[in-house]
Protein backbone atom coordinates (compact mmCIF):
# COMPACT_ATOMS: atom_id res chain seq x y z
CA UNK A 1 0.00 0.00 0.00
CA UNK A 2 2.82 2.37 1.02
CA UNK A 3 4.33 1.83 -2.33
CA UNK A 4 1.24 2.74 -4.09
CA UNK A 5 1.27 5.87 -2.36
CA UNK A 6 4.90 6.53 -3.01
CA UNK A 7 3.98 5.49 -6.92
CA UNK A 8 1.30 8.31 -6.84
CA UNK A 9 3.67 10.62 -5.35
CA UNK A 10 6.17 9.89 -7.82
CA UNK A 11 3.23 10.20 -10.83
CA UNK A 12 2.98 13.62 -10.00
CA UNK A 13 6.56 15.05 -10.30
CA UNK A 14 7.91 12.21 -12.95
CA UNK A 15 5.35 10.29 -15.56
CA UNK A 16 7.80 7.86 -16.75
CA UNK A 17 8.35 6.92 -14.07
CA UNK A 18 5.82 6.02 -12.61
CA UNK A 19 4.62 4.06 -15.55
CA UNK A 20 8.14 2.26 -15.09
CA UNK A 21 7.26 1.75 -11.34
CA UNK A 22 3.58 1.00 -11.66
CA UNK A 23 3.44 -2.53 -13.25
CA UNK A 24 5.72 -3.86 -10.20
CA UNK A 25 3.62 -2.64 -7.72
CA UNK A 26 0.52 -4.15 -9.59
CA UNK A 27 2.04 -7.66 -10.17
CA UNK A 28 1.17 -6.75 -13.96
CA UNK A 29 4.83 -6.92 -14.66
CA UNK A 30 5.05 -10.31 -13.03
CA UNK A 31 2.41 -11.74 -14.82
CA UNK A 32 3.04 -10.97 -18.00
CA UNK A 33 6.62 -12.46 -17.95
CA UNK A 34 5.06 -15.76 -16.59
CA UNK A 35 2.96 -16.15 -19.52
CA UNK A 36 5.97 -15.79 -21.66
CA UNK A 37 6.32 -19.41 -21.72
CA UNK A 38 2.39 -20.13 -22.20
CA UNK A 39 0.81 -17.64 -24.03
CA UNK A 40 -2.49 -16.09 -22.92
CA UNK A 41 -5.20 -18.16 -23.05
CA UNK A 42 -8.49 -17.13 -24.90
CA UNK A 43 -11.13 -17.55 -23.32
CA UNK A 44 -13.38 -19.25 -25.84
CA UNK A 45 -11.29 -20.86 -28.14
CA UNK A 46 -8.83 -22.28 -25.50
CA UNK A 47 -6.28 -22.84 -28.20
CA UNK A 48 -2.80 -21.35 -27.07
CA UNK A 49 -2.84 -23.70 -24.33
CA UNK A 50 -3.09 -26.75 -26.38
CA UNK A 51 -1.14 -27.21 -30.07
CA UNK A 52 -3.31 -29.02 -32.66
CA UNK A 53 -1.87 -31.01 -35.57
CA UNK A 54 -4.31 -32.27 -38.20
CA UNK A 55 -4.21 -35.96 -39.21
CA UNK A 56 -2.46 -35.04 -42.62
CA UNK A 57 0.38 -33.92 -41.28
CA UNK A 58 3.46 -36.38 -42.15
CA UNK A 59 5.22 -37.86 -39.27
CA UNK A 60 8.02 -40.18 -39.45
CA UNK A 61 7.45 -43.93 -37.55
CA UNK A 62 9.54 -43.89 -34.62
CA UNK A 63 12.07 -47.28 -34.25
CA UNK A 64 11.47 -48.51 -31.15
CA UNK A 65 12.69 -51.41 -28.85
CA UNK A 66 10.61 -54.84 -29.84
CA UNK A 67 8.43 -54.20 -26.22
CA UNK A 68 7.61 -50.88 -27.58
CA UNK A 69 6.45 -52.34 -30.89
CA UNK A 70 4.44 -55.07 -29.43
CA UNK A 71 2.24 -52.81 -27.29
CA UNK A 72 2.01 -49.99 -30.47
CA UNK A 73 1.03 -52.84 -32.37
CA UNK A 74 -1.43 -53.79 -29.76
CA UNK A 75 -3.02 -50.62 -28.97
CA UNK A 76 -3.27 -49.84 -32.93
CA UNK A 77 -4.98 -53.05 -33.41
CA UNK A 78 -7.71 -52.15 -29.86
CA UNK A 79 -8.48 -48.56 -31.15
CA UNK A 80 -8.92 -49.99 -35.03
CA UNK A 81 -11.15 -53.01 -33.30
CA UNK A 82 -13.25 -50.42 -30.90
CA UNK A 83 -16.43 -51.45 -32.62
CA UNK A 84 -16.01 -54.92 -32.19
CA UNK A 85 -15.02 -54.70 -29.03
CA UNK A 86 -17.52 -52.82 -27.67
CA UNK A 87 -20.26 -54.81 -29.20
CA UNK A 88 -18.93 -57.69 -27.33
CA UNK A 89 -19.23 -56.06 -24.37
CA UNK A 90 -15.51 -54.69 -23.87
CA UNK A 91 -13.61 -51.65 -23.82
CA UNK A 92 -10.28 -51.02 -26.22
CA UNK A 93 -7.51 -49.02 -24.10
CA UNK A 94 -8.55 -45.54 -23.53
CA UNK A 95 -5.16 -44.53 -21.67
CA UNK A 96 -1.21 -44.99 -21.91
CA UNK A 97 1.28 -43.83 -19.66
CA UNK A 98 4.62 -43.32 -21.76
CA UNK A 99 7.71 -42.85 -19.21
CA UNK A 100 11.41 -43.03 -20.00
CA UNK A 101 14.62 -40.39 -20.80
CA UNK A 102 14.12 -37.61 -23.15
CA UNK A 103 14.48 -38.16 -26.38
CA UNK A 104 13.86 -41.42 -27.14
CA UNK A 105 10.45 -41.01 -28.80
CA UNK A 106 7.10 -40.34 -26.24
CA UNK A 107 6.03 -37.36 -28.13
CA UNK A 108 6.78 -39.05 -31.91
CA UNK A 109 4.88 -42.59 -30.96
CA UNK A 110 1.99 -39.96 -29.70
CA UNK A 111 2.17 -38.32 -32.83
CA UNK A 112 2.60 -41.49 -35.13
CA UNK A 113 -0.74 -42.81 -33.20
CA UNK A 114 -2.80 -40.09 -34.20
CA UNK A 115 -1.67 -40.27 -37.48
CA UNK A 116 -2.09 -43.72 -37.63
CA UNK A 117 -5.23 -43.63 -35.91
CA UNK A 118 -6.47 -40.77 -38.60
CA UNK A 119 -7.51 -38.62 -35.67
CA UNK A 120 -6.32 -35.36 -34.95
CA UNK A 121 -3.68 -34.68 -31.94
CA UNK A 122 -4.35 -32.18 -29.28
CA UNK A 123 -1.16 -31.67 -27.02
CA UNK A 124 -1.24 -30.20 -23.74
CA UNK A 125 2.21 -28.93 -22.02
CA UNK A 126 1.41 -29.10 -18.07
CA UNK A 127 4.74 -28.38 -17.11
CA UNK A 128 3.83 -24.77 -18.69
CA UNK A 129 0.42 -24.64 -17.40
CA UNK A 130 1.10 -25.50 -13.99
CA UNK A 131 4.03 -22.68 -14.25
CA UNK A 132 1.98 -20.47 -15.16
CA UNK A 133 -1.42 -21.03 -13.64
CA UNK A 134 -3.25 -17.71 -13.97
CA UNK A 135 -7.05 -17.05 -12.94
CA UNK A 136 -8.35 -18.54 -15.88
CA UNK A 137 -6.36 -21.52 -16.29
CA UNK A 138 -8.06 -24.01 -14.18
CA UNK A 139 -11.09 -23.82 -16.19
CA UNK A 140 -9.56 -23.52 -20.06
CA UNK A 141 -7.39 -26.91 -19.01
CA UNK A 142 -10.75 -28.07 -18.24
CA UNK A 143 -12.31 -27.41 -21.42
CA UNK A 144 -9.40 -28.94 -22.96
CA UNK A 145 -10.10 -31.92 -21.11
CA UNK A 146 -13.99 -31.93 -22.06
CA UNK A 147 -13.45 -30.74 -25.60
CA UNK A 148 -10.91 -33.86 -26.10
CA UNK A 149 -13.77 -36.26 -25.02
CA UNK A 150 -16.41 -34.76 -27.51
CA UNK A 151 -13.99 -34.91 -30.88
CA UNK A 152 -12.36 -38.33 -31.19
CA UNK A 153 -8.93 -37.16 -31.23
CA UNK A 154 -5.60 -38.21 -29.32
CA UNK A 155 -4.94 -36.28 -25.93
CA UNK A 156 -1.22 -36.01 -25.70
CA UNK A 157 -0.59 -34.39 -21.62
CA UNK A 158 3.16 -34.10 -21.80
CA UNK A 159 5.37 -33.43 -18.74
CA UNK A 160 3.19 -35.73 -17.00
CA UNK A 161 4.70 -35.74 -13.69
CA UNK A 162 4.60 -31.66 -13.31
CA UNK A 163 0.93 -33.03 -11.57
CA UNK A 164 3.07 -35.23 -9.05
CA UNK A 165 4.98 -32.38 -8.05
CA UNK A 166 2.23 -30.25 -7.68
CA UNK A 167 0.05 -32.95 -5.46
CA UNK A 168 2.72 -33.02 -2.72
CA UNK A 169 3.85 -29.01 -2.94
CA UNK A 170 1.71 -27.91 0.05
CA UNK A 171 2.27 -24.24 -0.88
CA UNK A 172 0.41 -24.87 -3.80
CA UNK A 173 -3.00 -22.61 -4.17
CA UNK A 174 -6.15 -24.54 -3.93
CA UNK A 175 -6.98 -24.42 -7.17
CA UNK A 176 -3.87 -25.79 -8.95
CA UNK A 177 -4.26 -29.33 -6.19
CA UNK A 178 -8.16 -28.88 -7.30
CA UNK A 179 -7.19 -29.19 -11.09
CA UNK A 180 -4.61 -31.55 -10.46
CA UNK A 181 -7.56 -33.82 -8.81
CA UNK A 182 -10.20 -33.29 -11.57
CA UNK A 183 -6.65 -34.26 -14.42
CA UNK A 184 -6.49 -37.32 -12.27
CA UNK A 185 -10.75 -37.69 -11.54
CA UNK A 186 -10.71 -37.18 -15.77
CA UNK A 187 -8.04 -40.34 -15.96
CA UNK A 188 -10.58 -42.69 -14.66
CA UNK A 189 -13.70 -41.39 -16.87
CA UNK A 190 -11.84 -41.13 -19.77
CA UNK A 191 -14.00 -41.65 -23.02
CA UNK A 192 -13.42 -44.91 -25.04
CA UNK A 193 -13.84 -42.67 -28.21
CA UNK A 194 -10.47 -40.54 -27.71
CA UNK A 195 -7.24 -41.81 -26.50
CA UNK A 196 -5.17 -40.19 -23.61
CA UNK A 197 -1.79 -40.53 -23.89
CA UNK A 198 0.56 -39.24 -20.93
CA UNK A 199 3.79 -38.89 -21.06
CA UNK A 200 6.96 -38.58 -18.66
CA UNK A 201 10.68 -38.26 -18.59
CA UNK A 202 10.11 -38.69 -14.42
CA UNK A 203 7.92 -41.52 -14.14
CA UNK A 204 9.86 -42.60 -10.44
CA UNK A 205 7.73 -39.00 -9.73
CA UNK A 206 4.56 -40.79 -9.67
CA UNK A 207 3.15 -42.61 -7.32
CA UNK A 208 1.78 -46.13 -8.21
CA UNK A 209 -1.48 -45.38 -7.45
CA UNK A 210 -1.44 -43.22 -10.67
CA UNK A 211 0.28 -45.48 -12.54
CA UNK A 212 -2.59 -47.81 -11.77
CA UNK A 213 -4.60 -45.17 -13.51
CA UNK A 214 -3.95 -45.90 -17.18
CA UNK A 215 -5.19 -49.00 -19.06
CA UNK A 216 -1.75 -49.35 -21.09
CA UNK A 217 2.06 -48.46 -19.90
CA UNK A 218 4.82 -47.65 -21.72
CA UNK A 219 8.32 -47.78 -20.99
CA UNK A 220 10.82 -46.29 -23.15
CA UNK A 221 14.35 -46.78 -22.59
CA UNK A 222 17.72 -45.52 -23.46
CA UNK A 223 18.04 -47.14 -27.37
CA UNK A 224 20.59 -50.36 -27.39
CA UNK A 225 23.01 -50.01 -30.55
CA UNK A 226 21.00 -52.58 -32.75
CA UNK A 227 18.19 -49.92 -32.21
CA UNK A 228 20.43 -47.10 -32.83
CA UNK A 229 21.71 -48.68 -35.84
CA UNK A 230 17.88 -49.24 -37.15
CA UNK A 231 17.42 -45.26 -36.83
CA UNK A 232 20.35 -44.32 -38.61
CA UNK A 233 19.18 -47.08 -41.27
CA UNK A 234 15.92 -45.48 -41.38
CA UNK A 235 17.56 -42.14 -42.21
CA UNK A 236 18.94 -43.75 -45.13
CA UNK A 237 22.29 -44.66 -43.66
CA UNK A 238 23.98 -47.93 -45.44
CA UNK A 239 23.65 -50.51 -42.34
CA UNK A 240 27.61 -51.17 -42.16
CA UNK A 241 28.27 -47.69 -41.72
CA UNK A 242 25.22 -47.40 -39.38
CA UNK A 243 26.28 -50.27 -37.24
CA UNK A 244 29.65 -48.61 -36.61
CA UNK A 245 28.21 -45.10 -35.77
CA UNK A 246 25.85 -47.13 -33.32
CA UNK A 247 28.95 -48.12 -31.18
CA UNK A 248 29.40 -44.39 -30.37
CA UNK A 249 25.81 -43.73 -29.47
CA UNK A 250 26.17 -46.07 -27.12
CA UNK A 251 24.31 -44.26 -23.85
CA UNK A 252 22.48 -41.44 -26.06
CA UNK A 253 19.20 -40.80 -26.92
CA UNK A 254 17.64 -41.14 -30.70
CA UNK A 255 16.89 -37.28 -30.65
CA UNK A 256 21.13 -37.28 -30.59
CA UNK A 257 20.94 -39.65 -33.81
CA UNK A 258 18.35 -37.23 -35.64
CA UNK A 259 20.36 -34.28 -34.76
CA UNK A 260 23.86 -35.02 -36.47
CA UNK A 261 22.28 -37.04 -39.12
CA UNK A 262 20.29 -33.49 -39.75
CA UNK A 263 23.13 -31.28 -39.22
CA UNK A 264 25.17 -33.60 -41.69
CA UNK A 265 22.74 -33.01 -44.57
CA UNK A 266 22.90 -29.45 -43.86
CA UNK A 267 26.49 -29.34 -44.33
CA UNK A 268 26.17 -31.67 -47.12
CA UNK A 269 23.75 -28.70 -48.67
CA UNK A 270 25.10 -25.80 -47.75
CA UNK A 271 29.40 -26.62 -47.90
CA UNK A 272 29.15 -29.47 -50.34
CA UNK A 273 30.80 -31.75 -47.81
CA UNK A 274 30.29 -35.51 -48.77
CA UNK A 275 27.23 -36.51 -46.30
CA UNK A 276 28.94 -39.77 -45.14
CA UNK A 277 32.01 -37.74 -44.65
CA UNK A 278 29.89 -35.08 -42.48
CA UNK A 279 27.89 -37.35 -40.33
CA UNK A 280 31.71 -39.17 -38.98
CA UNK A 281 32.76 -36.22 -38.16
CA UNK A 282 29.96 -34.92 -36.48
CA UNK A 283 29.15 -38.57 -34.68
CA UNK A 284 32.70 -38.10 -33.67
CA UNK A 285 32.38 -34.79 -32.20
CA UNK A 286 28.45 -35.67 -30.75
CA UNK A 287 30.02 -38.66 -28.88
CA UNK A 288 33.39 -36.84 -27.54
CA UNK A 289 30.91 -34.26 -25.98
CA UNK A 290 29.20 -37.01 -24.28
CA UNK A 291 32.10 -38.29 -23.08
CA UNK A 292 32.80 -41.69 -25.45
CA UNK A 293 35.70 -43.61 -23.41
CA UNK A 294 38.77 -42.38 -26.24
CA UNK A 295 39.40 -45.64 -26.33
CA UNK A 296 36.13 -46.60 -28.51
CA UNK A 297 36.59 -43.51 -30.17
CA UNK A 298 39.87 -44.08 -32.11
CA UNK A 299 38.25 -47.70 -32.74
CA UNK A 300 35.70 -46.85 -34.52
CA UNK A 301 37.23 -43.45 -35.90
CA UNK A 302 39.45 -45.62 -37.94
CA UNK A 303 37.22 -48.17 -38.82
CA UNK A 304 34.75 -45.57 -39.86
CA UNK A 305 37.56 -43.58 -42.23
CA UNK A 306 38.62 -47.10 -43.22
CA UNK A 307 34.97 -47.19 -44.37
CA UNK A 308 34.74 -43.90 -46.16
CA UNK A 309 37.39 -44.84 -48.39
CA UNK A 310 36.66 -48.48 -48.78
CA UNK A 311 33.46 -46.77 -50.03
CA UNK A 312 35.25 -44.86 -52.91
CA UNK A 313 36.89 -48.45 -54.14
CA UNK A 314 40.10 -47.32 -52.67
CA UNK A 315 42.62 -50.55 -52.00
CA UNK A 316 43.54 -51.24 -48.82
CA UNK A 317 47.32 -50.46 -49.22
CA UNK A 318 46.37 -46.60 -50.29
CA UNK A 319 43.71 -46.46 -47.15
CA UNK A 320 46.69 -47.26 -45.50
CA UNK A 321 48.26 -44.65 -46.59
CA UNK A 322 45.51 -42.20 -46.35
CA UNK A 323 44.52 -42.16 -42.74
CA UNK A 324 48.72 -43.20 -41.58
CA UNK A 325 47.94 -46.79 -40.31
CA UNK A 326 49.48 -49.83 -41.09
CA UNK A 327 48.49 -52.26 -43.80
CA UNK A 328 47.14 -55.09 -41.40
CA UNK A 329 45.09 -52.87 -39.23
CA UNK A 330 43.29 -52.06 -42.64
CA UNK A 331 42.40 -55.46 -43.16
CA UNK A 332 41.45 -56.46 -39.67
CA UNK A 333 38.58 -53.28 -40.06
CA UNK A 334 37.87 -53.88 -43.33
CA UNK A 335 36.88 -57.65 -41.99
CA UNK A 336 35.37 -56.54 -39.25
CA UNK A 337 33.07 -54.09 -40.97
CA UNK A 338 31.99 -56.60 -43.07
N1 LIG B 1 12.32 -43.87 -31.27
C1 LIG B 1 12.72 -42.94 -32.13
N2 LIG B 1 12.88 -43.23 -33.44
C2 LIG B 1 13.30 -42.31 -34.31
N3 LIG B 1 13.58 -41.03 -33.97
C3 LIG B 1 13.44 -40.67 -32.68
C4 LIG B 1 13.00 -41.61 -31.71
N4 LIG B 1 12.96 -40.98 -30.53
C5 LIG B 1 13.34 -39.72 -30.75
N5 LIG B 1 13.62 -39.52 -32.04
C6 LIG B 1 14.05 -38.23 -32.62
O1 LIG B 1 14.23 -37.30 -31.57
C7 LIG B 1 13.25 -36.27 -31.64
C8 LIG B 1 12.70 -35.98 -30.26
O2 LIG B 1 12.02 -37.12 -29.78
P1 LIG B 1 10.73 -37.04 -28.85
O3 LIG B 1 9.73 -38.00 -29.33
O4 LIG B 1 10.30 -35.62 -28.72
O5 LIG B 1 11.35 -37.53 -27.47
P2 LIG B 1 10.66 -37.60 -26.05
O6 LIG B 1 9.24 -37.18 -26.20
O7 LIG B 1 10.81 -39.02 -25.62
O8 LIG B 1 11.47 -36.68 -25.20
C9 LIG B 1 12.18 -36.79 -32.59
O9 LIG B 1 11.54 -35.74 -33.24
C10 LIG B 1 12.99 -37.65 -33.53
O10 LIG B 1 13.63 -36.87 -34.50
MG1 LIG C 1 8.41 -35.34 -25.45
Amino acid sequence: MRVRRFTSLVRQSDEALAAAVMPMVTGTAMRRHDTSSAPPVDSDTKLPLVRFESPDQPAAEPVLSPEATVAVTRLLKERESADKLTAAGLVPIRSVLMSGPPGVGKTMTARWLARQLHLPLYTLDLASVMSSFLGRTGANVRAVLEHAQREPCVLLLDEFDAIAKRRDDDSDVGELKRLVTVILQTIDDWTPMSLLVAATNHGELLDPAVWRRFDMRMNFELPSPALISLAFQAKGVERAMADLLAKLFAGQSMSAVARVVDASRKEHVLHGVKFEQALVNAAMEASQQHGMAVKVLRSAGRDLQVLLHQAQGMPAREIADAIGVSHTTVLRSIKSNA
